[in-house]
């Protein structure tokens, strides 16, 4: 199951949708991995540290995509908001996008 539904989201990143998923992925990475962790578990030191949750798991995508834009812009207990750091709400709905495919 996982390895048809790995290719069929590389495929679908090939076929136009890739550039604005691969900035997603950048800022993700520059900004955010450090906490959320690369794989999006949290498990990194300063993620372990602030508690953040699982995003693999359904319980840790428990909230909406709102609320998650607004986290990002606004920032969440011990994360701070990005919007300060030149983050848009777009790039904040393409981060969050980006966030839900750590669950698959
Ligand atoms: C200093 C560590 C840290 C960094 C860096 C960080 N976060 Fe967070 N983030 C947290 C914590 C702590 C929370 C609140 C607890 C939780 O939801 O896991 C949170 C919450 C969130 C939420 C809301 C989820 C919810 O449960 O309400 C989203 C979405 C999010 N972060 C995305 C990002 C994105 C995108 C970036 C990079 C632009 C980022 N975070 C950078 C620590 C961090």
């Amino acid at each position: 199951m996982k390895p048809i539904l790995l290719s069929t989201i590389a495929a679908a990143m090939m076929l136009g949708s890739g550039a604005v998923h691969a900035a997603a992925a950048a800022l993700y990475a520059k900004n955010c991995a450090s906490c959320h962790g690369k794989d999006g578990k949290g498990q990194t030191t300063m993620g372990k540290k602030s508690k953040v949750k699982d995003y693999t798991t359904a319980e840790g995508q428990k909230w909406s995509d709102a609320d998650g834009v607004k986290a990002i812009l606004e920032g969440s207990g011990k994360m701070k908001g990005y919007k300060e750091k030149g983050i848009t709400e777009a790039d904040a709905k393409e981060l969050a996008a980006y966030i839900r495919k750590f669950k698959s």
